[in-house]
């Protein structure tokens, strides 16, 4: 099994996005998080297709590309042509989800679908053999810098289980509040795929920051209950 790491700019410092984004990668970051709100389905707004196709131009990390935005099958066309590789969408603004996960695959990304803490898990339950991630929200999604909610561990869990059960290659991943203490009890439940943002832009070193992100994760894999189990091949 492998811990991914994906960092999440939205706290970044945008008069020196690029430069932080090359120190992200130096440091071993597996994806760039992408966070798109629409101030509809989120209170918050961020960027759109032109800063990521501006990113692309410097760096060669993989962008996943979290759509926090009502009606997303609208955007997947620009993210896909801006150098996304992975969309996420949100499963409670989506009532063809089915159709959106295809359209995403169609352009030959990788489809992820995401659940607030307070969706269940029975709202991708038929597309789970379909999709590549399924994004458990750790925090209710709109801004950095808010606090993990420990009540998700159990859907952590279960969807894990689910996952070895069926043997299903669906990477599980978390975002929202991660931080040195949480990062460990996320693992410790089930995720392998974590978005961390402002825990690690608060760190004056962020190359070193992603290493040591990486071994606090590897070191709560290597005790986990499941960390034995076969890895996703995607
Ligand atoms: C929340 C976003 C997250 C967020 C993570 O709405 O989807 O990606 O930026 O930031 P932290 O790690 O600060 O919670
Ligand atoms: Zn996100």
């Amino acid at each position: 099994m492998k811990i991914r790491i994906a960092p999440s700019i939205l706290t970044a410092d945008f008069a020196h996005l690029g430069e932080q984004v090359v120190l992200l990668e130096k440091g071993g970051a597996d994806y760039l998080h992408l966070d798109i709100m629409d101030g509809h389905f989120v209170p918050n707004l961020t960027f759109g297709p032109p800063v990521v196709a501006s990113l692309r131009q410097v760096t060669g990390l993989p962008f996943d590309v979290h759509l926090m935005v009502e009606k997303p099958e609208q955007f997947i066309e620009s993210f896909a042509a801006a150098g996304g590789d992975s969309i996420t969408v949100h499963a409670e603004v989506c009532p063809h989800l089915h159709r959106v996960v295809q359209e995403i695959k169609s352009l030959g990304l990788r489809a992820g679908v995401a659940l607030n803490p307070a969706t269940p898990l029975e709202a991708v339950e038929y597309v789970l053999d379909q999709v590549d991630l399924v994004l458990l929200m750790t925090v209710n999604p709109g801004w950095g810098g808010q606090k993990f909610i420990e009540g998700v561990c159990r859907k952590i869990r279960l969807l894990r289980n689910r996952i070895i059960r069926e043997k299903l290659s669906v990477s599980l991943q978390v975002d929202g509040g991660i931080n040195f203490q949480t990062i460990g009890t996320a693992v410790a439940a089930g995720a392998d795929f974590l978005v961390i943002g402002s825990a690690l832009f608060q760190e004056g070193n962020l190359e070193e920051a992603v290493s040591r992100f990486r071994q606090r994760a590897e070191e709560a894999l290597a005790t986990s209950w499941w960390g034995r189990s076969q890895p996703c091949s995607t």
